[in-house]
């Protein structure tokens, strides 16, 4: 049969959670808002308050619109989503800033890259990229697996005096693992002890064939110091993504991914997301994993606001309930009531889930009845 935690049952029942631990309390029961009880006593509560039955499927409480797909004719191109990887060192922030015009490298500690940062770059020609930049160090290998998972292109990074490196080939291995296609970047060329043609041939024993090579890998000797090859290279990512013909919609209720979140001494919790389709508006409400909240401000990659975000754009979002987790999906929703449904929804899911085996302590028990 089934079970349904107390809290779970309380929040359907809109009564609160310790009322029912009492009520239970009474029928000899000893349990907690976070313990469940089976379908019969859930059954016998509800009565007990004096409410009616009426059982509700998962569709109505929750919401998946990952898996529904946009007719052709509302599809309009985006920009690609590029992520840098690389082995740590091997210029990818250095790489990032050279096509940015920015110095990002010098504002980070001991220069080394600790997050994901998204930012968008126009090229000469106005064509619009959205670059990631993945820290390299192998402490980060988690965050380097989910920039892999929304990006379009990776440009794998690889200094030519250094060759292939353990994270190279962890990055090598990430990319596979994701079906995204490559571009190899020999940065450091300016060096005089630069090898670009050993890191070619390194790279068949992990069976990428590039350009040079004859294979269908596109590569690129680069240099993020004197700016080497940088035109060259934005020229092979605009050809990549031409092939790809990325499309989505950008006229519906949004839809984004995290790429990154914490707690803001400032400003509470912000999510950097990535616009997956439709548009992101200031005053939106929206369910980020077991979370909910509504957009009170966004800021573009330079920090300023922005009203809206469309596909592919990275924003900071501002007005989140919570801190939510790296890959959860922002879905936008028609109400207050129903963000609040939802996550409070999936939070007794997660919650349920933490404590199905955990047996009640005296403490908990007390602090339920208090
Ligand atoms: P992590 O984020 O820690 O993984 O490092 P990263 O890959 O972002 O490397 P970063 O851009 O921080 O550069 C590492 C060092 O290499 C810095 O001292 C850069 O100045 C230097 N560097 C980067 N690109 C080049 C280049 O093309 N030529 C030379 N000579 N030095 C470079
Ligand atoms: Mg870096």
């Amino acid at each position: 049969p089934e079970a349904i935690t107390v809290q779970e049952l309380a929040n359907r029942m809109a009564e609160k959670g310790a009322d029912l631990v009492k009520a239970l309390f009474n029928m000899g029961m000893m349990v907690t808002v976070n313990q469940t009880i089976d379908q019969d006593t859930a059954e016998l509560l509800v009565t007990e308050f004096g409410h009616n039955i009426e059982r509700v499927s998962e569709s109505d409480v929750d919401i998946d619109t990952t898996g529904d797909v946009d007719a052709d004719e509302t599809l309009k191109a985006r920009p690609p989503v590029v992520a840098i990887m690389g082995h740590v060192d091997h210029g990818k922030t250095s790489l990032l800033d050279a096509l940015r015009g920015t110095d990002v490298v010098r504002g980070e500690a001991g220069g080394i890259t600790q997050h994901i940062g998204a930012y968008q770059i126009k090229t000469k020609n106005g064509a619009q990229l959205t670059v990631l930049d993945t820290p390299g160090h192998a402490a980060f290998t988690q965050m380097r697996m989910r920039g892999a998972n929304v990006t379009d292109i990776v440009i794998l990074v690889v200094a030519a005096d250094d060759g292939i490196m353990p994270q190279t080939i962890e990055a090598i291995n990430h990319t596979k693992a994701a079906g995204v296609p490559m571009i190899v970047a020999i940065n450091k060329c300016d060096k005089e002890d630069a090898n670009p043609q050993k890191v070619r041939e390194r790279l068949l024993e992990h069976e990428i064939i590039v350009e040079q090579m004859s294979g269908d890998v596109q590569d690129v000797e680069v240099s993020a110091k004197t700016g080497k090859g940088l035109d060259e290279l934005i020229e092979k990512i605009l050809l990549q993504a031409e092939f790809m013909e990325l499309k989505s919609n950008p006229d519906r209720a949004a839809e984004a991914t995290v790429i990154e979140a914490k707690l803001d001494k400032g400003k509470g919790p912000v999510a950097t997301v990535l616009v997956n389709r439709g548009t992101l508006k200031r005053g939106d409400i929206f369910v980020v994993g077991t979370e909910s909240g509504r957009v009170r401000a966004m800021n573009d990659d330079k920090g300023r606001q922005v009203k809206e975000a469309g596909p592919s754009m990275p924003v900071e979002v501002l007005g989140l309930g919570g801190v939510p987790m790296a890959g959860d999906v922002l879905t936008v929703v028609e109400s207050e009531q129903r963000a609040r449904e939802v996550s409070s929804y999936r939070q007794e899911q997660a919650t349920a889930k933490r404590t199905a085996t955990a047996p009640a302590s005296l403490d908990t028990m007390f602090s339920a009845l208090a």
